[in-house]
C-alpha cells in the first residue's frame, strides 16, 4: 500500500483597525460595502491569526477547528473562501485530471488567535486572511489578488493581507470583482507609530459585527446620514490628511469616525451597545491629553482614539509620545490584580478602573 499524500501550509496575518469604518453592507452574500474603508495593519509580531490547511486525498471531508475546537463547515462564509480558492487553484492546476489532482483532495483548517475572539479586535479580520493566505497556498495557488478571497469571509479581512495604510475601495460592480483591498501608504509613513490597545473586555460581544452593521442600516438615522452626507467626505479628507503626511488631521478624522459609527450604533432599534464607561473614559482622557500637547505647541504628539465593534480603544501614538501615554494611562487606569493578560484572553471580566482626580 502506498502511504497517503499530505500537504501542508501555515500561515499567520495581523489584524487591521479601521479609522475609517466600514459599517453596512450592499450585498451580504458577496460582502459588498457601502462605503470605502481605510485602516492600519498592525504588525505581524502582535495580534494575529496562525492557520494551518492541510491537504490529503486520505481526508473523507473537510473540516475547520477555531481556537482548539471544531466548528461546523456550514458557515457559509468559509465555504465562499473555499470556493473562490478552488477555483483559482483549478485556473492554473497542473494535474487537474489525474490521480494527482489536489484540486478536488479535502481540506482540514486548523486556526488559532492570540488575543480574544469577537471581542471587538478584529479577530475576522486576521482569521479570514490567514485562512485565505494558508488555504491558497496549500492548492497551489500563486499571484491572483487574495483581498477579494477575503473579503467573502469578513469585510474587513479584505484589508489585512496588506500592510501599512490600506484602502478598501466599494466597487461599483455587481460581482465585486472591482470591491479590492489597495496599500495607500507603507507602514512607517507617518513615521514611528504605535498602536496601544486598551482593553476594557476580552468577552465575546453581544452583538456580532454583522448584525450591529446590518441593524444600523435598517434602522438608524445617524447611519442614514453617514452615508449620505459624511463618510465619503471624511474618506477624502483622510486620504488627503495621509498623502500631506498630517498627523493632526488624521488623527481628528479618525476620532471622528469612530464616534460617528457609534451614535449610528446607538441610534439603531435596538441600539446596539458597544462602547462602556470604561470605553468613554479613554475617550475623554485622549481629548484632555490633545488638549494639553496642542496647547503646549507639539500638535506632533497628538494621539487618536478609535473603536471597532466593542468596548476596547485601539490608541495610535507616535513613538515620542509613547512613554508619556503609556504613565497616564496606567495613572488613570492603574492595573488591577484581578486583570492579568491571562484573565483578558480567558474573556474573563476586568474590574472597570476608576479615573483618578
Ligand atoms: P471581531 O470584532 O473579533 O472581528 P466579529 O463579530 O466580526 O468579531 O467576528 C467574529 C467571528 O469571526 C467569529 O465568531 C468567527 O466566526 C470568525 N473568526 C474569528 N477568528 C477566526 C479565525 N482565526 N479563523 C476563522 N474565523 C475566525
Ligand atoms: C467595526 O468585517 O467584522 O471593525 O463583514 O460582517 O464579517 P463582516 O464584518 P466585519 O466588520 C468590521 C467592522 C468594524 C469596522 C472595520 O473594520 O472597518
Ligand atoms: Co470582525
Amino acid at each position: 500500500m502506498t502511504p497517503h499524500k499530505y500537504f501542508i501550509v501555515t500561515a499567520t496575518a495581523p489584524v487591521n483597525i479601521a479609522v475609517i469604518k466600514y459599517w453596512g453592507k450592499r450585498d451580504e452574500v458577496l460582502i459588498l460595502p457601502l462605503n470605502d474603508s481605510v485602516s492600519f495593519t498592525l504588525s505581524q509580531d502582535q495580534l494575529c491569526a496562525t492557520t494551518t490547511a492541510c491537504i490529503s486525498p486520505a481526508f473523507t471531508n473537510d473540516a475547520f477547528w477555531l481556537n482548539g475546537k471544531e466548528e461546523s463547515l456550514e458557515n457559509p462564509r468559509i465555504q465562499n473562501c473555499l470556493k473562490e480558492i478552488r477555483r483559482r487553484a483549478k485556473e492554473s492546476c497542473s494535474s487537474c485530471g489525474s490521480e494527482d489532482d489536489i484540486t478536488s483532495w479535502p481540506v482540514h483548517i486548523c486556526s488559532a488567535n492570540n488575543f480574544p475572539t469577537a471581542a471587538g479586535l478584529a479577530s475576522s479580520a486576521a482569521g479570514y486572511a490567514a485562512m485565505v493566505v494558508a488555504v491558497a497556498e496549500v492548492y497551489g495557488v500563486s499571484g491572483g489578488d487574495l483581498s477579494v478571497a477575503a473579503r467573502q469571509g469578513s469585510g474587513s479581512a479584505c484589508r489585512s493581507v496588506l500592510g501599512g495604510i490600506v484602502r478598501w475601495y466599494k466597487g461599483e460592480q455587481l460581482d465585486g470583482s472591482d470591491s479590492v483591498a489597495r496599500q495607500v501608504a507603507p507602514p512607517d509613513h507617518f513615521g514611528e507609530l504605535h498602536a496601544i490597545l486598551c482593553v476594557a473586555s476580552g468577552r465575546r460581544k453581544k452583538t456580532g459585527s454583522t448584525e450591529g452593521m446590518r441593524r444600523c442600516v435598517k434602522t438608524s438615522l445617524v447611519m442614514n446620514m453617514r452615508l449620505t452626507s459624511t463618510v465619503d467626505a471624511r474618506t477624502k479628507n483622510i486620504v488627503k490628511a495621509i498623502a500631506e503626511k498630517d498627523w493632526s488631521s488624521f488623527c481628528d478624522l479618525t476620532m471622528s469616525d469612530s464616534q460617528e459609527m457609534h451614535a449610528a450604533c446607538l441610534t439603531a432599534s435596538p441600539p446596539v451597545v458597544y462602547m462602556t464607561d470604561t470605553s468613554h473614559a479613554v475617550v475623554e482622557l485622549v481629548h484632555e491629553y490633545n488638549r494639553v500637547v496642542v496647547k503646549e505647541g507639539q500638535p506632533q504628539l497628538k494621539i487618536c482614539y478609535t473603536f471597532d465593534a466593542g468596548p476596547n480603544a485601539c490608541l495610535f501614538v507616535p513613538a515620542a509620545a509613547v512613554g508619556q501615554v503609556m504613565s497616564l494611562l496606567l495613572k488613570v487606569f492603574p492595573p488591577s490584580d484581578h486583570c492579568t493578560l491571562d484573565t483578558y484572553l480567558r474573556g474573563l471580566p476586568c474590574p472597570t478602573p476608576q479615573l483618578i482626580p
